[in-house]
């Protein structure tokens, strides 16, 4: 057990290591950030701060021994790097999971092997394999880079057979890439997830399951707890702590899935970190996810998960900024509303700047009023 007044080490200087340290540091925990980039909204708050390359062995090499564990905040970390910090010091959740999960042919390959529901899929390396793969799947469709994707960047919809007319032309909008997933489209009625914490002991505990609405690709909103039967809840769940036994994750794992017309859940995919769409529990939830996936690492006992109140999060981009700053004062008028924002710099169109949270008993009134509450921080 590593205790209070111990140090973690974060892979990673982004906002969801920024509120790792938000959330650990009333607990006594110190924190050393490890990225590539000198200006990082989390290294900036850090104890200790590491700019250095993630092949960098021997900047890595000191970070492993200036920490008691190691975990990450970004997917994209070299699996050779992994493997050598974890000869030095415990990296929670463990290199394999990340292995899996940072690839989506391998991240479907485990779900479609330990049989749980995803899409269907194919895989391909070159312009030939491409076609053969969306002739097997058929449309619509969606090609997705095997690696480095996020917020839908790495992604083509192909709607009908026109969409393929140029397989080269999309192999260099993808910037050719080693390998690509194309995966049927699922027409589904909504977007659902599921942020599951798993301790060392097996223990786990789910977060009540979010409800969200994507924009572009990129998550717009998350409602909480989803207003879905209790049928579906449950499943939801259970499918998130099998995927957290099977993959054996000691931190957090978050799962999205979709929600077919017949109630079917579809796993899309897993990120064995915080997630997006659970950044309702900082302000919802009696122990928020950045805080359980701190006990979960630490080896300390789960933190209780249920809300106190429903809660409706809605995602700040860079699109809102145009040459001043959105009018903040908008957000105040309702007294429940909490702002996240993650002090970023420069806004860019599709970055995610912060987040606002509006806390309400009545969930139909929380999603009115953050809609509202959204389109007059645009106007
Ligand atoms: N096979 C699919 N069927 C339907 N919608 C999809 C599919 N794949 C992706 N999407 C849409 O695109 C969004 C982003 O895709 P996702 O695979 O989650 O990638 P990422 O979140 O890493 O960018 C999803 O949340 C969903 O709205
Ligand atoms: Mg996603």
């Amino acid at each position: 057990m590593i205790l209070p007044g111990g140090t973690i080490g974060i892979l990673g200087g982004g906002q969801l290591g920024r509120m790792l340290i938000q959330a650990g540091r009333p607990m006594g925990y110190r924190f050393h950030i490890f990225c590539p980039e000198a200006e990082s909204t989390a290294g900036r708050i850090a104890d200790t701060f590491t700019q250095a390359d993630y092949n960098d062995f021997e900047a890595l090499e000191r970070f492993a021994r200036s920490v008691d564990c190691i975990t990450f905040e970004f997917e994209n970390i070299p699996s050779d790097s992994l493997n050598k910090l974890s000869q030095i010091t415990p990296i929670h959740p463990k290199t394999n999971v990340l292995h899996i999960c940072q690839h989506r042919q391998r991240e479907k390959d485990f779900l479609k092997s330990k049989q749980f529901p995803c899409v269907q899929f194919e895989y391909a390396t070159c312009l030939e394999s491409l076609k053969k793969a969306v002739e097997t799947i058929g449309f619509p469709s969606v090609i997705k880079t095997a690696a480095f994707g996020y917020d839908g960047k790495g992604q083509i919809k192909l709607d009908s057979e026109k969409s393929i007319s140029d397989p080269l032309a999309l192999w260099e909008t993808l910037n050719h890439p080693d390998r690509v997933v194309v995966e049927e489209w699922i027409e589904h009625k909504g977007e659902y997830s599921v942020v599951c914490a798993r301790n060392e002991n097996g223990d786990k505990a789910s977060f009540p399951v979010s409800e969200n609405v994507h924009i572009h690709h990129i998550l717009h909103s998350s409602t909480a707890p989803a207003p879905i039967s209790d049928g579906i809840t449950q499943k939801a769940h259970t499918l998130a702590e099998q995927l957290a036994d099977t993959l054996e994750v000691v931190g957090l794992l978050a799962v999205e899935f979709f929600l077919t017309e017949d109630d079917q859940l579809i796993v899309n995919e897993m990120a064995p970190r915080p997630h997006n769409s659970g950044h309702y529990t900082i302000d919802a939830c009696h122990t928020s996810q950045f805080q359980q996936h701190i006990r979960a690492i630490t080896g300390l006992p789960l933190g209780k998960t249920d809300t106190h109140t429903p809660a409706v999060m809605v995602n700040i981009l860079g699109d809102l900024w145009s040459k001043t700053p959105p009018s903040w004062n908008h957000l105040f008028k309702n007294p429940s509303t909490q702002l996240h924002l993650y002090d970023k710099g420069e806004a860019r169109k599709g970055r995610k700047m912060g987040h606002f949270t509006v806390l309400d008993k009545n969930l139909s009134h929380a999603q009115k009023e953050a809609e509202a509450l959204f389109l007059e921080l645009k106007a």
